[in-house]
């Protein structure tokens, strides 16, 4: 981390970085039963639906073994196919650990699962979500350049003031992307991926616009973090992020501070059309309404 850097300080026996011991010896034998439950679940949805790039992953990374993955064997296998690395970490780091993380192709993840009677929703990401549903895209190698270049880029928003835009291109690409592909539409976003309800809903429901990926407009799309999203991006193939994002965001986020946000639920004239969505979920309450 940075000298300079305003960056809260670790809790207690985490180390400076934020790392902590995954501590794989201490999980239950309850907890490895909620990973396997939630594995099962989606294993069984996911065929068809995630793209194949995630598919393979999870293949090639074995992640459903005997429960929650320990993070050192799985290093190994990650680290031979992208040079990326899992740590640990307790929960939420601040941005500027975060960011700092992925510049050097390390992905943060939290180690704790949820309980057996939360298997549906979390807004705080546990070690299913992180790992299940983060841990895959980072097999392939257009993907894995992108997180790390993402890493840097999060570093540099943070001085120029503009984070608030580049948050909402991680959030409707890697949390909840969606690509084009001849079969159909595709799954790569990790929300999606390590949720039952949005595995369906994203793909499915036709509450949801499905829009075609564009950086500045996803730039200016606020997100909800409570609930199934009510717009979805959709990649015409991977390399398109790298392509779009390796350009230097300078001119980038000035052409922002000149636009407003859209609201959530719109459709612009530029728009490409997958899917004009009802908006009748969101309108329905949504996951509160179930509650
Ligand atoms: N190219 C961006 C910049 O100049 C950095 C970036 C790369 C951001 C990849 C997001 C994803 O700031
Ligand atoms: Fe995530």
């Amino acid at each position: 981390m940075k000298a300079d850097s305003l960056a809260p300080a670790p809790p207690k026996g985490a180390r400076a970085d934020w790392t902590i011991d995954q501590g794989w010896q201490d999980y239950t034998a309850e907890d490895h039963q909620v990973w396997l439950t939630l594995y099962e679940r989606q294993a069984a949805l996911l065929p068809g639906r995630a793209c194949d790039p995630f598919l393979k992953g999870l293949e090639a990374l074995d992640l459903h073994g005997l429960g929650i993955p320990d993070f050192a064997k799985l290093n190994r296998k990650l680290g031979a196919l992208t040079g990326w690395s899992v740590v640990a970490v307790p929960g939420l780091v601040p941005d500027e650990v975060f960011f700092d993380h992925l510049a050097h192709r390390r992905f943060p993840a939290g180690c704790f699962i949820r309980k057996a009677d939360q298997l549906d929703y979390l807004q705080e990401p546990d070690v299913f979500h992180d790992v299940f549903g983060h841990v895959p895209m980072l097999t392939d190698p257009v993907f894995a350049d992108y997180m790390q270049a993402y890493g840097e880029g999060g570093l540099r928003a943070m001085k120029l003031g503009r984070l608030h835009n580049l948050a909402r291109l991680y959030w409707y690409t890697v949390e909840f992307g969606l690509l084009e592909t001849p079969q159909g539409l595709r799954i790569y976003g990790a929300g999606i991926v390590s949720s039952r309800g949005e595995s369906v809903f994203s793909l499915e429901d036709p509450s949801p616009n499905r829009l075609g990926f564009d950086l500045i407009r996803v730039m200016r799309t606020p997100y909800r973090i409570d609930d199934y999203q009510q717009v979805y991006f959709v990649l015409p193939f991977l390399q398109r992020l790298l392509d779009d994002t390796l350009q230097d965001f300078g001119p980038v986020y000035a052409k922002l501070a000149q636009t407003t946000d859209i609201p959530i639920e719109a459709i612009t004239a530029a728009d490409k059309i997958f899917t004009r969505g009802t908006q009748a979920y969101a309108r329905s309450d949504g996951l509160k309404q179930s509650s």
